[in-house]
């Protein structure tokens, strides 16, 4: 019965528009994922009881659909089943109807579509003291909500503060549970970390227990914001439990094939002393070498360095960029330009500029020439490391006074100035380690690292930075990832 859901979802979502589609942050889940979804929820204790399922954002009801196909195989047993889908866009609902209406038979259910907001509907079931759920399965929709717009005032007033469709979701279904109630909701992992998730994240650890969290490793399964390709993760929910430990599950995709699980202590996923409440996911039982060292405890701050998004924003300073350097111009580097450990310069092989003029307008943008640590925003889609550092040398510039960092890299520097040759050449390797890349994936699913994140992260004490960075120039290009591994095991001691 599902895969008449599931061909559905396959024929809709070729046929629909991606306008209409972006509008209403459609996208269906495959039927692989839902079951996966269902199979999260545990079984009822032994008394048998009424089952209220609420599915947010239902499409074709494929969620829904997977529960009570579990339901029907004998994998959940209810007394009674009441469905609630709601779901915005007309044009699904026959298709729900029919997804739901073939489960009446096998299970006892009663079902009701509501086509309605649910982002209204559920403010005013809140507001007004409407029944509640004991069961909650969704893949909402994956939008940004303006600042000002209806939907932000109205979870204002229900103490929701959060900026997207999904997370508002997330959090009114949570309001809506009755106490043990389960969620189980397929949503980007971006609200794991960043600043803007806060207060969401404060809201879910306050009123849920974290149960499972099942993280899909392959980046070709995900949505896409802005371009900005993210992870999925389905979290399962409790609402008012006690936390425990906490399941991670990964696979590459929905194929399932290559399931791994293990149990982590919740503190290895909400670290206790993290204000920004972050929600790391482990992906090896390994603990987090990183977090485990005495010796990785400084911020930039301890050790006298900032980190900042290169400050020349290309398309705002286009006219006085140049394909090469000339009378007037300083170099200019772009992510192409780090290559390798070291930065390499001029490329003309690039189709970048390669220089910028030096005058009025552009002098504030730049900085002094010297060594600096610079890093990648964005790796490409595939690469292995998703932070790739290098050390901008002067000497690779001649006698050039200034350097022009372009926005796609981040750099180290002491006040806008260069560092102390060993100190960058330290920084570049201990964050190129794999312990680094490993942690930083922990919390971070996006393919962007941004000077914030370089912030978070605890790095060695200035002066075992400067040991290590002597010892790198030592090794030249001798220097590869096995040998800065097995020296982070000498730093982190
Ligand atoms: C990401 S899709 C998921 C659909 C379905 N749950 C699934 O897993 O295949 C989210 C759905 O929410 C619907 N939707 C968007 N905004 C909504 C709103 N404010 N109220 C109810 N449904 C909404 C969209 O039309 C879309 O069908």
């Amino acid at each position: 019965m599902l895969a008449e859901a599931e061909q559905a979802r396959v024929r809709i979502a070729k046929n629909t528009h991606a306008e209409h589609k972006s509008r209403l942050g459609q996208f269906f889940t495959p039927a692989a994922t839902a079951r996966f979804m269902a199979g999260m929820f545990l079984p009822p204790a032994s008394r048998p009881m009424d089952c209220r399922l609420l599915d947010a954002g239902a499409g074709v009801g494929s969620l829904s659909g997977a529960f009570l196909e579990r339901c029907a195989a004998g994998g959940l047993r209810f007394e009674r089943i009441f469905a609630t889908a709601y779901e915005l866009d007309e044009r699904l609902l026959g298709e729900m109807e029919r997804t739901l209406s073939a489960y009446a038979g096998p299970a006892p259910l009663d079902y009701r579509i509501r086509h309605a907001d649910f982002i209204e509907d559920a403010i005013n079931r809140i507001q007004f003291g409407g029944e509640t759920f004991t069961h909650a399965i969704l893949n909402p929709p994956y939008k940004k909500i303006p600042g000002n717009s209806r939907h932000r005032l109205l979870l204002r007033q229900a103490g929701i503060e959060t900026v997207n469709l999904y997370s508002a979701f997330v959090a009114l279904t949570l309001a809506m549970m009755a106490p043990g109630g389960q969620v189980v909701a397929i949503v980007p992992r971006s609200f794991c970390n960043g600043p803007y998730y806060r207060p969401f994240r404060e809201y879910l650890l306050r009123h849920a227990a974290i149960r499972h969290l099942h993280l899909f490793a392959s980046r070709s399964q995900a949505f896409r914001d802005d371009d900005v390709l993210q992870e999925n993760i389905i979290v399962a929910l409790e609402r008012g439990a006690a936390q425990g430990d906490v399941t991670i599950s990964t696979s590459t995709d929905d194929r399932f094939a290559d399931l791994t699980t293990h149990i982590h202590p919740f503190d290895r996923i909400v670290h206790p002393d993290d204000p920004e409440r972050f929600i790391h996911v482990p992906t090896s039982p390994e603990p987090d070498a990183l977090a485990l060292a005495p010796a990785i405890r400084y911020s930039l701050d301890d050790i006298g360095v900032q980190v900042s998004t290169g400050p020349v924003v290309d398309f705002r300073l286009r006219e006085h960029l140049r394909e090469l350097s000339g009378p007037g111009t300083v170099p200019l580097l772009y992510p192409g330009h780090l290559g390798g450990a070291r930065a390499q310069w001029p490329r003309p092989d690039l189709k970048k500029p390669n220089a910028i003029e030096r005058n009025a307008a552009t002098e504030k943008w730049l900085y002094p020439n010297g060594f600096y640590c610079a890093v990648r925003r964005f790796s490409a889609k595939e690469e292995k490391r998703r932070i790739v550092a290098g050390v901008v040398e002067p000497q690779t510039f001649g006698a050039a006074p200034l350097l022009g960092f372009e926005n796609h890299l981040n750099v180290f520097h002491e006040r806008r100035h260069g560092l102390p040759e060993a100190l960058a050449r330290g920084l570049a390797a201990y964050l190129n380690t794999s312990a680094v890349d490993a942690n930083f994936r922990r919390f971070n699913g996006h393919t962007q690292v941004n000077a914030t994140d370089l912030r978070l992260i605890k790095y060695p004490s200035r002066a075992a930075l400067i040991t290590l960075g002597e010892w790198a120039k030592r090794q030249a290009a001798m220097l590869d990832q096995a040998m800065l591994d097995e020296r982070f095991s000498t730093l982190a001691a």
